[in-house]
């Protein structure tokens, strides 16, 4: 992975560190204009794994919010159509899903809803319908409402769901930034090769952030993504960053326990220092001269491969 100078210094420094706004209204007063700090357009982060329960939805929640922390806003979008439950691990209650987005039959402002200082989240629901393959109205509704969005936020994070059968693949794809979560079971390292062979060989993706969880120790996390990258330069074109290691910490139950994130129920536990550092270094990671991450590229790329 590069260190050199932080391409994306727009990350780091505590700019803007404005509470969200409880009112309704018009979207100018529920969310602020975006800080300006990524002058194209917010870039879209994807996170997702080869198997089911290896700690996205906690990890993309959390990494969302140390986004916030760095001054950027940041909108978490639940993309998990199995199992949507972002909100559980930010410890909201939303009215309103991305359902009724695309019903038409409730405002995106009325949505999305406040989850953090500089994060908002647009709620997912469970068994909701597949956005890959939505009718022209569906389609056009969802367009038109996050279209209005582009202005309004630097990072967009998505909780996808797991595995290779799922539009997991399809949300991944589009994104800018792929995160992929891996534990060190070797079911989890199987499935993560599957994922990256998918988005290769089927999306042609060239490059992947591995994010290795509930480690027992940083040697644990790099042995990880040293088999991946073992059998991805054997069998794949594709190229891994190595984003850190999450220790196993039972701060992380705790939280959920506590209907809290643990980046602010337990800020200093191991799993959030890690988190920090994983956020530190996918700014580190990117790259200013790739475009793509402009949210109505993500949502074209998205609505446009049906089926996929
Ligand atoms: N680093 C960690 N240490 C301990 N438990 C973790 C860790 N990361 C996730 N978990 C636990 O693993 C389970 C699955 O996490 P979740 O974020 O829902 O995964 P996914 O979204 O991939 O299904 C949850 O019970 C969560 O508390
Ligand atoms: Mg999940």
């Amino acid at each position: 992975m590069k260190s050199d100078p932080n391409p994306r210094e727009s990350l780091r420094p505590a700019l803007v560190e404005s509470e969200p706004s409880e009112s309704t209204g018009n979207l100018g007063d529920v969310i602020p204009l975006r800080s300006g700090l990524t002058p194209i357009g917010p870039t879209v982060i994807a996170v997702t794994s080869g198997k089911g329960g290896v700690g996205k939805t906690n990890i993309s929640a959390n990494l969302a919010i140390a986004l916030g922390q760095r001054g950027a806003r940041v909108l978490a979008i639940d993309a998990d159509l199995g199992l949507a439950n972002m909100d559980i691990i930010m410890g909201l209650a939303p009215t309103y899903t991305t359902a009724d987005v695309v019903s038409g039959e409730v405002p995106i402002e009325d949505v999305i809803i406040p989850g953090a200082p500089n994060v908002w989240l647009l709620p997912g629901a469970s068994g909701q319908h597949d956005l890959a393959n939505l009718s022209d109205t569906g389609r056009r509704n969802l367009f038109t409402a996050v279209d209005g969005l582009d202005d309004r936020f630097d990072a967009i994070v998505v909780d996808t769901g797991a595995g290779i059968g799922s539009n997991a693949i399809g949300f991944a794809a589009a994104a800018k930034d792929i995160i992929l979560v891996v534990t060190p079971e070797p079911t989890s390292v199987a499935d993560a090769y599957g994922m990256l062979k998918v988005l290769c060989t089927r999306c042609a993706v060239r490059r992947v952030h591995v994010l290795a969880n509930m480690v027992a120790g940083p040697a644990d996390g790099e042995q990880v993504f040293r088999r991946l990258v073992a059998l991805a330069d054997r069998f794949l074109n594709i190229g891994l960053d190595y984003l850190g290691a999450i220790p196993r910490d039972g701060a992380i139950s705790r939280s959920v326990m506590r209907g809290e994130p643990v980046l602010t129920a337990y800020p200093r536990s191991p799993a959030s220092l890690a988190i920090l550092d994983a956020a530190d270094a996918l700014g580190r990671a990117d790259h200013r001269d790739d475009r793509e991450g402009a949210l109505r590229l993500f949502w074209r790329r998205l609505l446009r491969q049906k089926g996929a």
